[in-house]
């Protein structure tokens, strides 16, 4: 029998990046932030835990990511109150009432008793956390406690009553307490990020970034949650390379950023995508398309999948999104949001995508494009790449302008986009052409006792100029040490033994070429800069 315990792995959809990975990863982020500060971006870091309200009111409170694909969780320390609440929500209450009016032989409550306890003890231990705000004061949580305390004492009233015309409303009444306490948030509800957009925006709002006036150009690289069914290229846990620019609706706005993402793209290495285009108008203009395309719906949505025909009803431009086979051909003869923009709006996408041509920036017309988030507004795009399968978008955007105001600030056009950098890693990996810069430049292999000292003393000097070095913590063989700096792919070994003591010129070895030369140990750190073309740090 082992006893061995078993080990725990990874949560399911997350992924551990190992050195070998990472470095490419570094590799492109550093691309990523030197283009940014090319177009004056700055950074941005904001938390990865938000109030879930936030995602409702921004994201939308019925796409995808909201109704199904966020982890929230109830911020609080009442794991009592918890339970309480638990057992409350969910008990059953029976009740047995008289077969015939006038008699109360036959009424028997199963259970009651204990729950009047319980929601007596709720009740009681919610006073205190409330009054001092542990709890949250939301409208909502007041309102819900106070009804509750009132059916609360209306059931006492019911059961004391003894009467079968009043026993008969104890069920409907022991629901309502149910209800209500499900409702009651011992906590803020907090989410992990399922994206960063809404995060930037409240931030903007938050520190009023607003009163410096001009325009803010923002990015961040960072871990965002959805809990999606995981695949290639789709992860719970994965990270977004993102940017936004707020405070200007100027169409130029929107060719430059994506002149500035096809210069990212070149910059690791990539050319082969397609950039899709579209535009979604404005609140203007969309309510009376939506009309439009519900209408168009209305004819052929029985024979479209089950979540069209849902979405038909509750948000039709989610239909133009539909992944199923069979519905594509139907989806591709619906109308085109883009015929139907208000004059202004389809001004603004003709500058758009006059610019993109003056900055020879390729685009394709996509009228289905409307983005799984409801926040847009005029141009919305996305780049797809034929090396990811299916889920071949490695990155999307567009504009928001009225999302300051969804949240509370002032008005304030947005405009911005996300990479997947899992996606964007796959396709750099896949394209091969970046290199990863953390080949070890040199190894000192040292031989001897008394080549210790001199031999750390160069190892702190090669790295303080900003070389990766590595040397043999212990005394070890010459052969043994280059086996060691040839594993490692250092391009250079210092070999150190008592001759090179002696003479004070080290023996400096080109792994590659296997040729050796001798260096005065003063001009090491000198002749393997020029070597390795590294500028000191
Ligand atoms: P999004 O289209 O939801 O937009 O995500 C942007 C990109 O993140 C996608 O194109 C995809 O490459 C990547 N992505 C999304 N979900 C996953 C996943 N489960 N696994 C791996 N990669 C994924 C947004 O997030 C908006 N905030 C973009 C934006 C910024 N719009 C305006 N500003």
């Amino acid at each position: 029998m082992s006893n061995r315990t078993e080990p725990i792995r990874s949560v399911k959809g997350t992924r551990d990046l190992l050195p070998r990975e990472t470095a490419l990863w570094q590799r492109v982020e550093d691309e990523a932030r030197r283009v940014f500060a090319a177009y004056n971006f700055r950074e941005i870091r904001t938390p990865i835990l938000e109030q879930t309200a936030l995602f409702a009111r921004s994201v939308g409170a019925d796409t995808d990511i909201v109704t199904k694909e966020m982890y929230s969780f109830e911020d609080h320390q009442f794991g009592d109150l918890e339970k309480l609440k638990e057992r409350i929500h969910t008990s059953k209450t029976e009740i047995v009432i008289p077969s015939y009016p006038g008699s109360s032989e036959f009424v028997a409550i199963s259970n009651l008793g204990p729950f009047q306890n319980d929601v007596d003890q709720f009740v009681q231990s919610i006073q205190h956390p409330l009054e001092v705000g542990d709890i949250p004061r939301t409208p909502g949580n007041l309102e819900a406690i106070r009804a509750l305390t009132e059916h609360r004492d209306k059931l006492r009233h019911l059961v004391e009553s003894g009467i079968p015309a009043n026993l008969a409303l104890v069920p409907h009444t022991a629901g309502l307490i149910q209800r209500l306490a499900g409702q009651i948030e011992l906590g803020v509800v907090l989410t992990l990020r399922p994206e960063a957009t809404a995060s930037v925006v409240r931030a903007y709002i938050e520190h009023t970034m607003y009163n410096e006036g001009g325009i803010h150009k923002l990015y961040y690289i960072g871990p965002m949650f959805r809990r999606e069914r995981p695949q290639k290229g789709r992860y719970r846990q994965f990270f977004q390379i993102g940017a936004e620019v707020l405070g200007s609706d100027h169409p130029t706005i929107d060719a430059e950023f994506l002149e500035m993402l096809v210069l990212l793209l070149a910059r690791v290495g990539l050319t082969e995508y397609k950039l899709l285009l579209n535009s979604v108008g404005c609140p203007k203009c969309r309510p009376a398309f939506v009309e439009v395309l519900r209408q168009a719906l209305d004819t052929v949505k029985d024979q479209m999948c089950g979540d069209c025909q849902r979405r038909a009803v509750t948000n039709p431009l989610r239909v133009l999104d539909c992944k199923v086979e069979a519905d594509q051909p139907i989806i591709e003869n619906l109308p085109h949001i883009i015929d139907h923009l208000c004059a202004e709006c389809r001004t603004h996408f003709d500058h758009v995508t006059k610019e993109l041509g003056e900055r020879s920036v390729q685009y394709v017309i996509t009228p289905r494009l409307v983005r799984g988030l409801d926040y847009y507004t005029r141009t919305t795009f996305e780049m797809t790449s034929n090396v990811l399968g299916a889920q071949n978008a490695f990155l999307g955007g567009g504009r928001y302008d009225g999302l300051s105001e969804m949240l509370g600030g002032p008005p304030t056009p947005g405009f911005g986009v996300a990479i997947g950098e899992d996606r964007l890693l796959l396709m750099v990996e896949q394209a091969a052409t970046l290199k990863a810069d953390d080949a070890l430049d040199v190894f000192v292999a040292w031989m001897g006792d008394a080549a210790q000292q001199p031999a750390r003393q160069l190892v702190k000097t090669l790295r303080q100029e900003g070389l990766r070095v590595e040397s043999n913590y212990e005394a070890a063989k010459l052969k043994k040490s280059l086996g060691q700096a040839s594993k490692q792919g250092a391009r250079f070994a210092v070999i150190i033994g008592e001759g090179e003591l002696a003479s004070g010129r080290y023996q400096v070895k080109d792994m590659a070429a296997a040729q050796q030369v001798e260096v005065e140990r003063n001009q090491i750190a000198s002749y393997l800069k020029e070597k390795l073309q590294k500028g000191s740090h």
